[in-house]
């Protein structure tokens, strides 16, 4: 098993690859969201990123939906799809590539794996029975089944008896393999509460699983045995290599791994938690190829306790959200109001509540507040302060010092609950700055120096609040910037890396007096809930 080579300066994550049986809910949307915060901020510490995304559209599940809708599976497929390309530009998901695993490159490179796992002799035909979620696409055990034989997670359907023969991978034989590499790398499965879930079911004893249906035409023809289709998940795992192709590249794997490979970071929710922390790995092993850095799985989106999703029809229409609420509000709510990796209730109240607290109240009559003061005491000009004379004793200097470094650390560790909730803490003490420093009545006491101090302090502590929330709610933190006087849009990701790197903006103290500030105006309008959603 080789190993991650850490000194490349490429960061590669992915998305899981969405089931196309529905139009994406805000679940489908939360792992893409916490995927494009960390993506934006890996381009900000100036690596070469590549965030990957995509919809998983082959099985029974499919073929199913489309069925239901009387149209051709590749139809549907189609119009399912390009929803999910819709949300991702709707909430500003700056994605490097989209994989439909419905592309015939793909089937080039599943084949070819398949071939490598054949050779391995990992690969065998054997007979089925068992009770399979379509919904899941999982064979489930007995004992895990709800009364009326309904599925633990999709709790409105049954499971259906099955009874066929299948080619089987030999998950056994990779036991030890596994251990050694949970034991070797504790950090390869994220939060630990999930490597504990896995480490049990990996010492519980790996039974082989099936790799191919039988009656199932929506999917690609097992090499050399075309009555058997490869089952969906063998499938759709590998999107995440084919995605590794470049425009125009032949597809093979060797072209495919070249550049990015192995990921970085594959992020999922706890429910697709054995097929990438289990089957993943041990399909990799037997093709000889290396892991993935880190697996992250968070925790589910619940509305009233259940679990949100499309089988069970209790979703939010993120559209809906987002064309309500704007793209930064929804992004901010998610990202930090809910611990990555614990599972959150989403309610509209809490939200508004929330974003009207953090991003109205507590950034942005800050910022405004601020300026005008500016515009009144400074004739409208940053104050000529070089943040050297400021003492390492003044209130916001100190925390500001040490804020990017601490922040830095909660976005490597994906704790961005705690990494906006540092910056919100800090805008809390620049608001308590200014009414304790009380500009206004330093100014009437004649003290101008001391005036111009106080708002320099400030406006440079904004501005490192506005750089560090840019991975989380880029179109706020580009206004500021821009009523700051830096002509910086933190979408623009050629702009931000060449202009706006972490080494230098992620510091306290880079805001000089030679700064134009812009045009003020406000980031963010207090939301005012009439018709709930
Ligand atoms: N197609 C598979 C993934 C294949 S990856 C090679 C799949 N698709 S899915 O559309 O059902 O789910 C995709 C992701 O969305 C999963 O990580 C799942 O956990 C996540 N979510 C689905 N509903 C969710 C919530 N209610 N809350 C949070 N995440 C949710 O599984």
């Amino acid at each position: 098993m080789s190993l991650v080579d850490n000194t490349k300066n490429t960061f590669a994550l992915t998305t899981p690859l969405y089931y196309v049986n529905d139009l994406p809910h805000i679940g489908s949307a939360y792992t893409t969201m916490a995927a494009d915060v960390m993506a934006r901020f890996q381009r900000l510490l100036g690596r070469q990123v590549l965030l990957i995304t995509g919809t998983d559209e082959h099985g029974q599940k499919i073929q199913r939906a489309a069925e239901s809708k009387n149209l051709q599976p590749e139809e549907f497929t189609n119009q399912i799809s390009a929803e999910f390309v819709s949300l991702w530009k709707l909430l500003n998901i700056q994605y490097d590539r989209f994989i439909r695993t419905t592309n015939p490159k793909h089937e080039a490179i599943v084949k070819e794996f398949f071939g490598r796992l054949w050779k391995s002799g990992d690969i065998y035909l054997g007979q089925k029975k068992g009770w399979y979620c379509v919904a899941c696409e999982e064979f489930k055990e007995e004992r895990e089944l709800l009364e009326g034989k309904r599925c633990p997670i999709h709790t409105n359907k049954e499971v259906e008896w099955r009874d066929e023969e299948n080619y089987f991978f030999k998950l056994s034989k990779y036991q030890s393999h596994l251990e050694d590499l949970y034991n070797s790398k504790p950090n390869f499965l994220q939060p630990e509460s999930r490597r504990n879930e896995i480490l049990n079911f990996i010492k519980g004893g790996l039974q082989d699983f099936s790799i191919s249906r039988v009656n199932l035409e929506w999917g690609f023809a097992v090499p050399n045995d075309p009555k058997h289709t490869l089952y969906v998940w063998f499938d759709a795992l590998l999107g995440y290599i084919t995605a590794l192709l470049e425009e125009g590249e032949e597809a093979t794997l060797e072209s495919a791994l070249a550049k990015w490979y192995p990921i970085n970071l594959h992020l999922i929710g706890k429910d697709i938690l054995r097929f990438h922390a289990v089957s993943w790995p041990a399909l990799l092993i037997s093709a000889n190829l290396p892991l993935p850095e880190r697996v992250f799985g968070h925790g589910f989106l619940t509305k009233d306790g259940q679990k949100m999703g499309k089988s069970l029809g209790n979703t939010i229409d993120p559209v809906a959200l987002v064309e309500k609420y704007g793209s930064d509000a929804v992004r901010y709510y998610f990202i930090k109001e809910i611990a990555f990796g614990k599972d959150g209730d989403f309610n509209e109240d809490r939200f508004v509540e929330v974003v009207n607290a953090d991003l109205a109240k507590n950034l942005g009559n800050l910022l405004n507040r601020n300026l005008n003061m500016v515009k009144k005491y400074c004739s409208g000009n940053v104050p000529s302060i070089a943040s050297d004379s400021v003492s390492e004793d003044n209130a916001l200097k100190a925390i500001g010092l040490k804020l990017g470094e601490q922040v830095k650390a909660n976005y490597e560790t994906l704790a961005f609950d705690r990494a906006c909730e540092a910056v919100l803490r800090f805008s809390q003490a620049c608001n308590k700055y200014v009414d304790e420093q009380a500009p206004w009545k330093l100014y009437k006491q004649g003290k101008q120096e001391e005036v111009e101090q106080v708002l320099y302090v400030i406006l440079e502590s904004i501005r490192l609040a506005a750089y560090l929330l840019s991975p989380v709610i880029p179109n706020i933190s580009s206004d500021i910037y821009q009523q700051l006087g830096f002509g910086i849009d933190f979408n623009n990701q050629i702009e931000t890396a060449n202009s706006a790197p972490f080494a230098v903006h992620g510091k306290w103290g880079l805001l000089s007096g030679e700064q134009q500030l812009g045009k003020a105006k406000p980031i963010f309008q207090s939301i005012e809930v009439t018709n709930k959603l």
